[in-house]
């Protein structure tokens, strides 16, 4: 239930249907508060499978749709008690620009899986939509939503561990050394496509660190070196990459991203070191932040609601008792709970946030769509220094 409106928001999916990934996360990362309903989608762009896929989301015959165009043209011709508030696009890369601004004009506020566009000029064209229509729009960077992220985020704010000097992230995984885009062909397949990845894991997992650095430290970007390659043989994207970033106050900054490292799964780490103390958090031991002190015994900070070391902001992102492992969905939802805010205040009265929200918002998505184009950049002009 969403306090300001009185009900759930209702909500529509694009994407998610047959094998896909990560619509299932949405539809359940959007209703695991009890604040929204899943009520329509237009489930795969196989329209039969569209259709097939929709019962398991418990998506009644009448808005199970073939392609979202059908999707929003008949959603807006529903009565306004019925017609959805939302709609959440967990598709390839290339189509969000496209669906999200149709939506947005069609008078839907918009949750989009990242990274936002494959173009900096659809990521501008998406920004104006926003701009145009005052919808809400937010971007599922889903490691904001941990708690412990959270914390780390709240306790260089408030001074904790000094200045931030360096900030290292490190994003690991193994699928792209035997992903065969022949027999595993029922998912992500277009990964490996230029025209609709837009870009490889520099794009698929390289903007997710960029992004955690963002939000954690607050500090913007100055000037970005990259080193990207394609170290798969057979393959036309990037597969692995060394970005190196000089941010605000001469803070300075790594990433590696690499989905070409054997046996890791999704070894996402971020560990940052201020002239008081160095934080590390691990997202495959996601309920653990790690302080350190020179001379000092090494703290480890666990998600727990009834810490006394838990600032607000954390405090507020668990849902269960310490102990209990919280996750993946959780911290999606956490994303889908700070958009909800946002919708349920439009909806009651015209609220809009700007440029600052709790959730990435489109001009975060702005931001990656150049760390993309900027880091190819480089890369391709022997790693010169840019600015950003
Ligand atoms: N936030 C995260 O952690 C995270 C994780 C994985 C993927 N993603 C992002 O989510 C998006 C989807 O990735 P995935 O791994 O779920 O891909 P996937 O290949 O598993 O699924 C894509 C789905 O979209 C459907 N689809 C394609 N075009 C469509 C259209 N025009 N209309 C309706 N449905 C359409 C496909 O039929 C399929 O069902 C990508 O942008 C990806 O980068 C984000």
């Amino acid at each position: 239930m969403n306090p300001e409106i009185k009900r759930k928001l209702r909500m529509g999916l694009v994407g998610g249907g047959g094998a896909a990934f990560i619509g299932k996360v949405h539809a359940i990362a959007a209703t695991l508060d009890n604040r929204a309903r899943l009520c329509a989608g237009a489930l795969s762009s196989n329209r039969q499978r569209a259709k097939d896929s929709a019962p398991a989301f418990g998506i009644r015959e009448d808005r199970a749709y073939s392609s979202f165009h059908d999707l929003l043209e008949y959603e807006t011709h529903l009565d306004e008690e019925d017609r959805i508030d939302f709609l959440s696009i967990a598709t390839p890369n290339h189509t969000h620009a496209e669906i999200a601004i149709a939506a947005m004009q069609a008078g839907f506020h918009v949750v989009c899986d990242k990274p936002m566009t494959t173009t900096l000029n659809d990521a501008q064209a998406l920004v104006k939509a926003v701009e145009d229509t005052g919808r809400i729009f937010a971007l599922t960077h889903n490691y904001t939503g941990y708690p412990m992220i959270r914390q780390a985020r709240e306790l260089i704010a408030s001074g904790e561990i000094g200045d931030v000097l360096a900030v290292r992230s490190s994003y690991l995984q193994g699928w792209l050394t035997t992903f065969d885009t022949n027999a595993d062909a029922a998912r992500g397949v277009w990964k490996t496509d230029p025209e609709k990845a837009g870009s490889g894991s520099l794009g698929d997992i390289g903007t997710h660190a960029f992004n955690l650095i963002r939000f954690v430290t607050g500090l913007t970007v100055n000037k970005i070196a990259a080193t990207v390659e394609t170290l798969h043989s057979s393959r036309l994207l990037d597969d692995y990459g060394v970005v190196q970033m000089r941010l605000e106050n001469g803070t300075l900054g790594l990433i590696t991203y690499s989905q070409m490292t054997h046996g890791r799964l999704n070894d996402f780490s971020l560990e940052i070191d201020g002239t008081r103390g160095a934080l590390l958090w691990n997202q495959e031991s996601p309920n653990q932040l790690i302080v350190r002190r020179q001379g000092q015994s090494t703290e480890i900070m666990e998600r727990h609601p009834g810490g006394q070391y838990m600032l607000e902001l954390a405090r507020q992102s668990t849902r269960i008792p310490g102990g209990h492992p919280e996750g993946f969905y959780e911290a999606f939802a956490n994303v889908y709970r700070a958009a909800f805010d946002d919708m349920a205040r439009n909806i009651a009265n015209g609220f809009h946030p700007g440029i600052n929200t709790l959730y990435p918002n489109v001009y975060d998505g702005l931001e990656g769509v150049r760390f993309i184009e900027r880091v190819q950049e480089s890369a391709s002009s022997n790693s010169q220094w840019l600015e950003f």
